[in-house]
């Protein structure tokens, strides 16, 4: 049982489906979770189910891809652990799109979500981390950042992969302050529609989908003081699927 008390943890996109568990999963090992979510019916609803069980949670409705959001809810607020969980399309449904056809909008605003909502989360938290000497950085990348796919997802599989390196780099600049920046890249995970995913599920060795437990169970070792001396790594769970490399 990994032990989080004390700690206040930010979960961005923890209205639902993976960040939903990962709040769940912090909740229960103790931490004050900040729901963060675009929806706010879903932030406050994940908030009220959390402190109806007795945890200890706060809804925090914003938009990641906003810096000026972020920085007006974030500021003068302790967060111990960030979980940049936010990803896919954004407040939209994912669309494949092969990258011929990309509009440099729809590919701005998948960067924008992807990779700046990381950016301006993580600038806005590091600095009281790094003053007190303690902090957790985890981000949610995917199989999509770590080698090509044919499904009309490159700037979200570019966005991906730009994460799992900025996370190396800010590790180094931030380990001497005892803060930890990690990537968790998951595989196919069981939110997605049947119609995508009964082709691949027998490539999944381990025989399913994934579940948010099986991405919160990683974050969580990461966030506890089991994973003090992890920083700069990028994890994949993904039922033990085959990529590159
Ligand atoms: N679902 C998968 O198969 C899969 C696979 C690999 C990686 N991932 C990654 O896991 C993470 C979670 O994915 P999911 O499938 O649970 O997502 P989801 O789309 O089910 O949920 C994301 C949540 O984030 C919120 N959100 C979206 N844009 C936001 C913004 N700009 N600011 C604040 N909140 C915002 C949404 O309202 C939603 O509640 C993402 O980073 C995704 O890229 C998912």
């Amino acid at each position: 049982m990994y032990d989080l008390s004390n700690k206040t943890a930010l979960i961005t996109g923890a209205g639902q489906s993976v960040g939903l568990g990962i709040a769940q999963q912090f909740a229960r090992s103790g931490a004050h979770i900040l729901i963060n979510d675009i929806v706010s019916e879903r932030a406050q609803s994940v908030a009220n189910a959390l402190c109806a069980e007795g945890k200890s949670a706060t809804a925090l409705a914003f938009d990641v891809a906003d810096a000026d959001q972020v920085k007006h809810a974030l500021n003068g607020t302790k967060v111990d652990i960030l979980v940049n969980n936010v990803g896919n399309a954004g407040s939209i449904p994912m669309e494949q799109t092969r990258f011929i056809d990309l509009s440099l909008d729809t590919i701005r605003q998948v960067i924008n979500s992807n990779l700046y909502g990381v950016i301006h989360c993580t600038q806005a938290v590091l600095p009281g981390m790094c003053d007190r000497g303690f902090g957790r950085v985890i981000c949610i990348g995917s199989e999509a950042g770590r080698q090509g796919l044919s499904i009309g997802v490159s700037p979200y599989g570019a966005a991906k992969a730009a994460i799992a390196n900025l996370v190396r780099h800010v590790a180094l600049e931030v380990a001497a302050s005892n803060v930890t920046c990690n990537t968790v890249s998951l595989g196919l995970m069981n939110n997605v529609p049947a119609e995508f995913t009964d082709a691949v599920l027998s490539s999944i060795p381990l025989g399913r989908l994934g579940t948010p437990d099986d991405a919160a169970s990683m974050c969580l070792l990461l966030a506890s003081d089991s994973g003090s001396w992890i920083t700069g790594q990028e994890f994949v769970v993904n039922g033990g699927s085959s990529v590159r490399g």
